[in-house]
């Protein structure tokens, strides 16, 4: 079943009516379509328990869902967008999200000194156990291969490792194939892992990673205090997390022009360039439903990382890029 007929078998009455035009679309009528009671001003950003799902429902884009149901249609989504992702990536955000990645990737890994993959207690020459790195959500791999060539470009090093974590078969496949292309093929240092954000595969031991990361995956998942929760119990003490996800545009003006071409250009160049207009509409009303920097930053504080203060820039928990379109959270496991 495709994006479209998974959407057509929900029943009507767990379908919000959603207006052709963003104007209609108040953020309290968002909220008014959230029948839990934990819905926030902007969304339900601590979003639902994994383990109480019966009868409850989640938003998929701006419909309210069954919860059981939003990792099947997140999976649709996913599965019809994979062969197109990368072209419609550089399409809709003008080639800006190699920037966002590039910026959020060096931020993550600014330098990769010898005591950062060292044992504690071996001097140069004995084993060194390697960094190791998750990144969960990982797709086409777009994260994992720019860890890889920082790595290896800016500090000359392959001592470091990426397990690609991601729910979707269809984007695993991609990124194997774009991986094949480079000279990470065939070796450790990049590995491909079908599992769930909220409940890691169970090789994944307890504190055994140096850097996670998520880079517009997260908004996907529906609780973000489990994948918040799992990425707190696989980093070692002093690991780090980064997510990279769409933030809330700070300029009023800049703003509005965003959501209008948002909400009236993509799902057409979905439809032109995919062939597929409702999981990019899915897409952008994701954006929308995600919680504001600060919000996030606590969601993050409540799962147990220490982070900036809740604020935007150095010594804050986030960095906006382009005006809050992307937003780069970082936290440490205490
Ligand atoms: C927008 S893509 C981002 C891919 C890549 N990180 C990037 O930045 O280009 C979102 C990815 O999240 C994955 N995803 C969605 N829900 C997930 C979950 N619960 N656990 C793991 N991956 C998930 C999707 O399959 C998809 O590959």
């Amino acid at each position: 079943m495709n994006t479209r007929q998974l959407l057509r078998s929900i029943p009507t009455s767990s379908k919000p009516r959603i207006s052709s035009s963003i104007r209609c679309i108040s953020s309290s009528s968002i909220t008014a379509q959230i029948p839990n009671s934990t819905a926030t001003s902007s969304n339900n950003a601590a979003g639902p328990s994994l383990t109480s799902s019966q009868g409850r429902t989640t938003h998929f884009g701006f419909k309210e869902v069954p919860e059981e149901q939003k990792e099947t249609l997140v999976g649709s989504v996913f599965s019809s967008v994979a062969s197109s992702y990368d072209v419609m990536n550089d399409a809709m955000s003008l080639g800006i999200h190699r920037i966002w990645k590039d910026s959020f990737v060096s931020s993550m890994l600014p330098k990769l000194p010898p005591s950062l993959h060292q044992n504690p207690g071996t001097s140069p020459i004995e084993v060194k156990e390697p960094f190791k790195c998750l990144d969960v959500a990982g797709g086409t791999g777009d994260i994992a291969l720019r860890i890889l060539d920082r790595a290896r470009e800016k500090f000359g090093s392959r001592d470091i490792q990426v397990e690609i974590v991601d729910l979707n078969q269809g984007m695993l496949d991609e990124g194997r194939k774009r991986v094949a292309k480079t000279l990470y093929y065939n070796t450790p240092q990049i590995t491909f892992t079908h599992g769930n954000a909220q409940a890691l595969p169970t090789h994944i031991a307890d504190s055994s990673i140096d850097l996670y990361t998520i880079a517009f995956g997260i908004r996907n998942c529906t609780s973000l205090p489990a994948v918040l929760s799992e990425a707190y119990r696989v980093l070692k003490p002093g690991g780090r997390i980064g997510v990279l996800e769409f933030g809330k545009v700070s300029n009023p003006l800049f703003k509005e022009i965003y959501r209008q071409y948002s909400f009236q250009f993509i799902p057409i160049m979905g439809k032109i360039l995919a062939g597929d207009s409702e999981s990019y509409q899915y897409l952008v009303e994701s954006i929308e439903k995600f919680p504001s920097q600060p919000e996030f930053a606590q969601l993050m504080r409540n799962a147990g990382f220490q982070t900036g203060q809740l604020r935007e820039g150095k010594g804050g928990a986030w960095t906006d890029y382009t005006n809050g379109i992307a937003t780069a959270w970082t936290g440490v496991k205490a």
